[in-house]
């Protein structure tokens, strides 16, 4: 090994081949500290030409490579596993813009690119990036096609999948696929581009990706409604739906159990809204026309829904100080969450006409066998995607909770999704975390074809081995 280090320091500069333990450490433990690896060495290639020469070192050996971006993933994809025999290739250092194409509406740019600086990038020429997570000050575009990122644009933009147009990949013999293209139409064939988005750095490293861009909204209201029920909150989102139809860009949703978590660490972000209700929806609308046009919608949808007795109290942002507290409070839980101390994740999809009976019975289920949890649910409610994650009663180690009920809580959860016809990954991928939960998700003759692939693709099983699939 003594011999691929130094074959791998003679790559790129020396400097970028990391192999001392204090130089690695921040690259070896995700952003919850769920895992932690070892890594043979960390490499920060700057070309396209730079990975694939690692690449096909790494074949030549048989060491397998983690590819990482900003290291913020939650199922601890770009962790290495504790073999020290992985290498990482982390590609912060590919963070150009190349190109903002203004006539196609297009951004090219470079996986390491942080995608807070593509959104500035793009605002500054008057255009949207429309996906925004909130980690978005330290993920990397790579990483977010990589687990096809969603977030709280989804709604009306689409996830990663659905604005990107094309890409370049590092294969696994270490070729260089050419799939920069910013066409909205191409059908030559079988997708590429969209085998490799959401493949989690098991099939190709993504070295540059071409994204759609949209006109910069002038006009966005941000409010935040008491709901009484999911029901109501739902029948709020079809009224939202049917009235301000692609007006509407953002529909949270954060249960009283999640926002008293976090006014625990942030007392600052209390809910503006009165009595804590068992449901407060953030709705946010924007508009490409007057400003005047888009309040009176939102006051008179509003008016609506107090009339049919599906809300019971809304704060309207009167500036974008305002709108961006909104906006704080709902990503601070996530923050909180990770103060507390360790929880249970589960990022899940439901169908919109399930998801009542999702969440009656899940809740009743797991406080009947886990008494005194708390059910820490919230997420993008206009997608039906839940955060439903389940903390420890308190006063009780999560670490030793998590030890002795992690698996049966996974059970109990993923048996509701299956029972509405869910997924158990809706927006944050598989990595390790959920490894072993995907072939009785996916169903054999799905997991199976994914294997084929992998194997086709990455045949010597170097690509973020042991990371969404086993073969
Ligand atoms: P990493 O964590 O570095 O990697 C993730 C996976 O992609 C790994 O499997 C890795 O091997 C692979 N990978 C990374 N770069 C490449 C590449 N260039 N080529 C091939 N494979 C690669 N996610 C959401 O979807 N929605 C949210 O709302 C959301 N909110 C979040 C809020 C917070 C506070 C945090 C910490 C995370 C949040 N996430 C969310 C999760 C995370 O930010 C996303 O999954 C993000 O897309 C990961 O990007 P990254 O650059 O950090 O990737
Ligand atoms: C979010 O939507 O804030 C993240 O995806 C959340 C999380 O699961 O913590
Ligand atoms: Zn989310």
């Amino acid at each position: 090994m003594q011999d691929f280090v130094q074959q791998l320091s003679s790559l790129l500069d020396s400097k970028y081949v990391l192999t001392k333990d204090e130089d690695k450490a921040p690259y070896l433990t995700d952003w919850r500290k769920r895992f932690t690896g070892k890594a043979l060495a960390v490499v920060l290639p700057s070309t396209s030409a730079e990975v694939a020469d690692i690449v096909k070192l790494c074949a030549h050996h048989h060491v397998p490579i983690v590819p990482q971006g900003g290291h913020t993933g939650f199922c601890g994809g770009a962790t290495p596993d504790d073999s020290g025999k992985q290498i990482i290739l982390n590609l912060k250092r590919m963070n150009q813009i190349r190109e903002i194409d203004i006539a196609n509406q297009t951004i090219t740019l470079e996986a390491g690119c942080i995608l807070q600086t593509a959104q500035e990038k793009a605002a500054a020429q008057g255009f949207l990036f429309p996906l925004s997570l909130g980690a978005e000050g330290s993920c990397m575009i790579g990483g977010n096609l990589a687990t096809n990122a969603g977030g709280t644009n989804v709604l009306r933009y689409g996830n990663a999948r659905d604005l990107c147009l094309g890409l370049e990949v590092v294969t696994a013999t270490g070729e260089i696929w050419n799939g920069i293209r910013g066409l909205r139409k191409d059908n030559t064939g079988y997708d590429l581009r969209d085998l490799f988005v959401g493949s989690e750095g098991t099939l190709g490293i993504i070295t540059t990706a071409v994204m759609k861009l949209y006109p910069l909204p002038i006009s966005q209201w941000t409010t935040l409604v008491a709901c009484q029920d999911i029901a109501s909150s739902i029948a709020l989102l079809n009224l939202f739906q049917k009235r301000a139809t692609s007006l509407l860009t953002g529909f949270e949703m954060m249960t009283q159990e999640s926002l008293e978590l976090n006014e625990k660490h942030f007392p600052q972000m209390a809910n503006p809204l009165s009595g804590s209700p068992p449901f407060t929806i953030l709705v946010e609308l924007s508009d490409h026309e007057s400003e005047d046009h888009v309040k009176q919608l939102l006051e008179m949808i509003l008016e609506e829904a107090f009339e049919s007795h599906l809300i019971s109290d809304a704060v309207i942002a009167s500036n974008l100080t305002q709108a961006n507290a909104f906006w704080h409070m709902r990503e601070h839980i996530t923050l909180a969450q990770a103060q507390e101390g360790a929880n249970l994740k589960h990022d899940i999809t439901i169908p919109l006409s399930s998801l009542d009976s999702f969440i009656q019975e899940t809740d009743v289920l797991v406080r009947a066998q886990y008494p005194g949890v708390r059910i820490i649910n919230f997420g993008h409610l206009g997608d039906g995607n839940l955060h439903y994650n389940i903390a420890p009663p308190l006063g009780v180690d999560p670490k030793s909770f998590n030890e002795k009920n992690e698996k049966s809580i996974h059970e109990l959860v993923y048996a509701q999704v299956e029972r509405c016809h869910g997924s158990i990954s809706a927006e944050h991928g598989v990595g390790q975390l959920k490894l072993n939960d995907l072939r009785a998700h996916k169903g054999e003759v799905a997991h199976e074809l994914m294997k084929t692939l992998k194997r086709a693709l990455d045949p010597q099983n170097i690509l973020n081995p042991n990371k969404v699939v086993s073969i």
